[in-house]
């Protein structure tokens, strides 16, 4: 039989012995993980955002609303009460950087798509406390008053299918056109914008007439939050096989 006394009495032979061990154990956790394509499982009714969508989840990472805003429902009882199914990994595969947060100071954003009307959300933005007296979140009264900069959104797009959004050619082509077209539903590229990006939501979201403005963008990225995968008909376990 194996002399264990020898093992334990002498400290080098106890080492060897121990990385022998950790090393098996980390192989078994680790090998499998590179003959898998993804860790995330796909969902039904993810896609990637839209140019305005994109260009709004751009104002919220420059505003820093990720200090005060969590994007993520964790699987406990109060959260899901409270905010909804819990998150789910795919809903943010197309993140980059994802938004999950560390800090809430308000209420946790990941699924504010379709809670309140476009107009609730403008009105908020300009000035919270008109709203929620007690808020202690800042205006962001510019917003509306900011034509959109967007001249540059194809290469935004490009960006992300560099690091695995899948954006496709026609998708980067049309990117402008796009963003034109969903803040106009009266438009002609309404539908080809929607082809492209099923269930984008097109219309005047601030209100206002005239050029898209970064309050429009803004809104269109809050109200597509958290509403991409139905979850009348989504079943965890079908992602599971
Ligand atoms: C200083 C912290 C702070 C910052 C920064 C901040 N918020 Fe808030 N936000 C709050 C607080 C507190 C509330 C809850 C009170 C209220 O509704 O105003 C809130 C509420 C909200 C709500 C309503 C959520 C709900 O479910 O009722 C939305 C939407 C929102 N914020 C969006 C934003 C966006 C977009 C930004 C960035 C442009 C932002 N917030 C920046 C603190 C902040």
């Amino acid at each position: 039989m194996f002399d264990h006394g020898k093992l334990e009495k002498n400290s080098i032979l106890m080492l060897v012995g121990i990385l022998i061990v950790v090393s098996i154990g980390g192989l078994v956790e680790i090998a499998p993980l590179f003959y898998l394509e993804s860790t995330i499982e796909k969902v039904k009714g993810m896609r990637p955002y839209t140019p305005l969508e994109l260009a709004g989840r751009n104002i919220y990472i420059r505003e820093g609303c990720y200090n005060c805003h969590s994007q993520m429902v964790r699987p406990f009882r109060d959260e899901v009460e409270r905010y909804g199914h819990y998150s789910l990994a795919a809903e943010s595969m197309y993140d980059h950087p994802f938004q999950w947060g560390s800090k809430r100071t308000g209420p946790d954003l990941a699924r504010v798509g379709g809670k309140y009307s476009d107009e609730w959300h403008s009105t908020h933005l300009i000035d919270p406390r008109s709203l929620v007296p007690e808020s202690v979140m800042p205006g962001y009264p510019f917003l509306a008053k900011t034509p959109l900069k967007y001249t540059d959104i194809a290469k935004h797009l490009e960006t992300n299918r560099m690091v695995g959004v899948p954006y496709d050619d026609a998708m980067i082509e049309a990117a402008k056109a796009d963003l034109e077209a969903q803040v106009n539903p009266d438009a002609d590229g309404v539908e080809a914008m929607q082809e492209r990006y099923p269930g984008a939501q097109a219309r005047n979201f601030d209100g206002q007439p005239g050029k898209p403005t970064e309050m429009d963008a803004l809104i269109s990225y809050l109200q597509v939050l958290g509403t991409m995968v139905d979850f009348s008909s989504y079943k965890a376990e079908e992602n599971y096989r």
